[in-house]
């Protein structure tokens, strides 16, 4: 470090305005926000050598990843020194600070860090980053050997002291390499625990020395689902998939997470989701029927049976499993376990009978209890889903709350400690727009924002049970999930959110705040090469129908500075123009837009489908489902736009059981021969096309006439069902009939049907 005041004034003041904006985006960026952070006035410069005093070797060793980085990205070496004096880093052991906790003062001529763990001390380091520019996040010389850091005093520690990522490895695989990766991304935002899902249906993926065959056969599958499991039919491909992490795998990942602070949790499943174990071994079924590791997503009945030589089986496995992860926790799973094989199996029957269990549930928690009290032998604590609190808790248990948030408050009431992560919040594997463009995903919606703003502590909690909430962990399954570069997707920004929901003060927490430190933030992962979602960046599009019924375009910017590119039928480039006023359509195209800068946006279009009966008067005989409205209402079925493949986006709007009967007012009496009408078919998501369309046509609105009666299988474009015929009329009455009761042979099965609608366009 070199002091600034032994420069020449002028020198200063050009170096302070070539810095200044660095030091402006910087001190305001840190993700998760401090507890507290006083700027004060000057800068710090690292440049040359950095000398580090600490009076507690165990505490140096945590600056180390810092140090590294430095070295890697600027060139700036680091080194030890016995004079505090003359040191430019002073690492402090503060006896009284909790174990996470630290303190950062950034002063001209010293940067003096306090803790009184490695952990504290490797937080200051991550903070200490945050300040440097982004580029000290990457992997090459990009910093010109000089650092300026602004002044300040930090105070920190975290809100939870559970503060995890999930990453499923069953569904999809994902080398070690990817793994570290991700406990980066777990350590960089202050987290501490990564719960690994080593084993499921589709794939075992830990090698066991004992049980060679849960890796030589239960690792691998002989193809997986294509698209969506609401597809009807399924279809498969039949490219043999696998992989698996050997023990050494194991050692090199856990060693890499500790040396980040980072816990990492395996997750044992059992006594369901147990299809590639049962593969291997047959003879831990109730059936002992040989069985294929699961090509297709869900929960499935052949699960672990209650025997005694399962649990052996179970315990040996468990053995293996402890020796390679120091974790106070072992997750035992325990979630969506049908009991359809144990009703009939007799040695799960005696088992029953043999402990007194009146129902399967309770041979369920029995199951739970028994592998509880092997690992409690060994030292470990269990964490099990939510279904653990069915048919009685074990005794030492943590609930991992996934269906909502109930399941936490029942455990936290049963001083039992819990981790929040219900899908509505922290299931990161779903949607995070409503744009069409997204990539296929579970279902679900959960935007950046629903995750910043999940409140842990539910209010139904005393302040004596609010203490048995330990954090929240995001969840990211990977059924749809195929690559790296997705899963990054998935993870960011939302990851930040969650990191922020778990480190910082529920009071200093501020929407507009975070999105604004979270800009710059996103500069770090693209020093990483992350695929992080770019979301934050995009304009929001609002259309509407002038008098000319074109279809009128408005973008407003996230930021009143950010440029947007935009054009008709083809992506822009940088030769088309910038958005300045709303942009209009006068015929069937598509537009297509991108926030320019640092990080483009996402490419954001809109397709107008032009008819006659765009931006007429429409009415509708039954509104749509409170679930589904619409954006405009009634009005979004002529508004020029079709609603994709999603039927929770905007454009759709579903009905359950009814038909949809509207009537469209075309203003004046035209000459019309075709309606199309969009619809949707996902029949395994309870979604059929209309049974029968019919369109009457009136000149008065009061008596109609029937010009066209359909009945399924209704003509499909590929756009929309069309029925042709010659009118001149007024009004138009279209009626799509509902399928009412789904028929035996589809799910759903004598429920009412869902009815979607996105267009109707009248030609
Ligand atoms: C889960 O999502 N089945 C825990
Ligand atoms: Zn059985």
């Amino acid at each position: 470090m070199k002091l600034l005041n032994k420069l020449p004034v002028t020198m200063v003041t050009i170096m302070l305005l070539l810095t200044l904006k660095t030091i402006a985006q910087n001190s305001g960026s840190l993700v998760p926000l401090p507890v507290s952070l006083t700027e004060k006035k000057g800068n710090s410069t690292l440049s040359g050598s950095v000398s580090i005093f600490c009076n507690e070797p165990s505490l140096f060793d945590a600056l180390q990843l810092f140090n590294s980085q430095l070295a890697l990205t600027s060139g700036i070496k680091s080194g030890k020194t016995a004079n505090q004096q003359q040191a430019d880093i002073i690492i402090l052991k503060q006896q009284d600070y909790k174990s996470e906790q630290y303190s950062l003062n950034i002063s001209p001529d010293k940067i003096v860090i306090k803790a009184a763990t490695p952990q504290g001390v490797f937080y200051a380091g991550q903070t200490l980053m945050q300040l440097c520019p982004p580029e000290i996040f990457g992997n090459k010389k990009s910093i010109m050997g000089k650092i300026e850091l602004p002044c300040m005093e930090i105070k920190d520690y975290p809100r939870f002291q559970y503060r995890g990522m999930h990453l499923d490895v069953c569904r999809h695989f994902f080398p070690k390499e990817f793994v570290m990766k991700y406990i980066d991304f777990i350590a960089m935002h202050k987290m501490n625990y990564f719960h690994f899902h080593l084993t499921d249906d589709q794939g075992w993926r830990i090698e066991i020395k004992k049980y060679p065959k849960l890796t030589e056969i239960g690792s691998k599958r002989k193809g997986t689902l294509i698209g969506s499991y609401s597809d009807v039919p399924h279809r498969f491909d039949t490219i043999a998939y696998g992989g698996y992490y050997t023990q050494d795998d194991i050692r090199q990942i856990v060693d890499y997470a500790a040396k980040r602070y980072v816990t990492v949790i395996p997750e044992i499943e059992m006594p369901g989701h147990a299809m590639a174990a049962i593969a291997a071994y047959p003879e831990l079924s109730c059936t002992k029927k040989q069985i294929d590791v699961s090509t297709i997503w869900g929960v499935f009945d052949d699960v672990f049976c209650n025997r005694e030589s399962t649990f052996e089986f179970m315990e040996n496995v468990l053995t293996e499993v402890i020796a390679l992860f120091p974790s106070p926790y072992i997750h035992i799973g325990g979630d969506e376990c049908p009991k359809v094989r144990w009703k009939e199996c007799p040695d799960c029957q005696n088992r029953m009978k043999e402990q007194g269990l009146k129902t399967e549930e309770e041979l369920q928690s029995y199951f739970i209890h028994r592998m509880e009290k092997f690992l409690n032998s060994k030292g470990k604590q269990i964490i099990g889903w939510d279904e653990i609190l069915e048919g009685g808790l074990a005794p030492n248990a943590t609930v991992m709350s996934w269906r909502g948030i109930d399941g936490a408050i029942a455990a936290a009431k049963e001083k039992h400690y819990a981790i929040m992560t219900p899908g509505t919040h922290c299931y990161l594997d779903h949607y995070q727009s409503l744009s069409l463009n997204e990539p296929i995903a579970i279902g679900g919606y959960t935007p950046l924002m629903k995750v910043y703003d999940f409140e842990p502590i539910p209010s139904e909690l005393t302040t004596d049970q609010q203490k048995y909430i330990l954090g929240a962990q995001g969840n990211i399954w990977t059924e749809y999930i195929l690559n790296e570069a997705h899963v990054e997707y998935m993870a960011f920004p939302r990851l930040c959110a969650l990191a922020e929901v778990n480190w910082t003060p529920r009071e200093r927490k501020n929407e507009a705040d975070f999105k604004k430190r979270l800009i710059h933030h996103l500069l770090r992962l693209k020093a990483m090469n992350v695929n992080f979602a770019k979301h934050v960046f995009d304009p929001e599009v609002t259309t509407s129908a002038n008098e000319k019924a074109e279809l009128e375009i408005t973008l407003t910017p996230m930021k009143a500075s950010d440029i947007i590119r935009y054009a008709i039928n083809h992506e822009p480039t940088d030769q088309d123009p910038i958005y300045t006023k709303p942009v209009t359509l006068t015929s069937a195209s598509t537009f297509y837009c991108r926030a320019q800068g640092e990080v483009q946006g996402s490419l954001l279009s809109v397709t107008f489908y032009k008819s006659a009966s765009f931006g007429a008067n429409i009415t509708l005989k039954h509104a749509a489902s409170d679930r589904y409205p619409g954006a405009k209402g009634a009005a979004t079925l002529v508004d020029g736009l079709k609603g994709g493949k999603r039927y929770d986006g905007q454009n759709w709007l579903g009905f359950s059981g009814d038909d949809m009967e509207a009537v469209i007012d075309l203003g004046s009496k035209k000459s019309i021969s075709e309606v199309a009408v969009g619809s949707m078919d996902i029949k395994g998501s309870w979604i059929h096309p209309p049974k029968r369309l019919q369109v009457y046509t009136s000149n008065d609105g009061i008596d109609y006439k029937i010009v066209s009666d359909a009945s399924a299988p209704l003509d499909f474009d590929g756009i929309a069902h069309s029925v042709t015929f010659k009118e001149e009329a007024r009004y138009v009455k279209v009626i799509a009939q509902n399928q009412g009761i789904i028929p035996d042979g589809f799910q759903g099965a004598g429920h009412k049907a869902w009815l979607f609608i996105d267009e109707i366009m009248v030609k």
